[in-house]
């Protein structure tokens, strides 16, 4: 199956990209849902988080408390470390299964820290970022989650900066302050088509995973308006 990667910066507009690419028949698989399942109130990763970390990180209702776990592994490079050992290969297990089991044009992953991470660029037949200017991202985030400004730029400091996710990226939304939703939907949509008929098409080597960079692109730098931005 085709895949796409979608990444971006916190409140970039991911999920809101992702609900769009869905409504059109991609096969939607969100690594952030799936962290939060895990670590919901008898999810599978908080035995393991609370034997690892004490019963202080988990919340009344049994739910994994983000905020306490946040700032511990701010503070402690051992914890974050030791708290990613314990839910990346479960993320990564439920992550193939649902990737197995999909139904869709295409297939999208949304990976909040793909660029970060490395391990998912040569699975992907495309990335896309979303980008958005860092002011527009504060707001956004403190509209929907009640996090300060102070916290929302720690999480954003320990992201990849807009410069290393736009190098990384074969595509690009564009979802800043000046981007209403009627826009964002048109530049989805225009991509949704590329990456749709590009689904269509045999590969063009033997399949193999990672076969990333051998997938032609159609309308490489002809998008009327510049919009999205196709970079290859
Ligand atoms: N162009 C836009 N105009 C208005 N609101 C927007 C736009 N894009 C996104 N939003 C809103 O901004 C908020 C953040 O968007 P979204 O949740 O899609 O970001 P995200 O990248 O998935 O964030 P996170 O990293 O926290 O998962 C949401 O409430 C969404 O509805
Ligand atoms: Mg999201």
């Amino acid at each position: 199956m085709f895949k796409v990667g979608l990444t971006g910066g916190i409140g970039s507009g991911k999920s809101k990209v992702a609900d769009m690419l869905a409504s059109w028949g991609a096969a939607v698989i969100d690594t952030d849902v799936i962290a939060h399942e895990l670590t919901a109130p008898g999810g599978a990763a908080i035995e393991p988080i609370r034997r690892a970390f004490g019963p202080g990180v988990i919340a009344e209702n049994g739910a994994l408390d983000r905020q306490v776990m946040r700032e511990l592994a701010f503070q402690s490079p051992e914890a974050r470390r030791r708290l990613e050992a314990i839910i990346h290969p479960m993320i990564g297990a439920e992550t193939g299964s649902r990737a197995k089991a999909a139904q869709g044009s295409y297939l999208v992953f949304v990976v909040p820290l793909l660029v970060e991470s490395g391990r998912w660029r040569n699975k992907l037949d495309r990335i896309c970022v979303v980008d958005c200017d860092p002011e527009t991202q504060v707001a956004r985030v403190q509209a929907r989650s009640g996090l300060t400004r102070e916290a929302i730029a720690r999480i954003m400091s320990a992201q990849a900066s807009r410069e290393e996710r736009i190098a990384a990226a074969h595509d690009i939304v564009s979802n800043g302050r000046d981007t209403s939703l009627e826009e964002l939907e048109l530049r989805v949509r225009a991509l949704h088509e590329c990456w749709y008929m590009q689904a269509q098409q045999p590969p063009a080597t033997p399949h193999t995973e990672g076969a990333s960079g051998q997938v032609p692109a159609p309308h490489a730098a002809a998008d009327p308006g510049g919009l999205p931005l196709r970079k290859s």
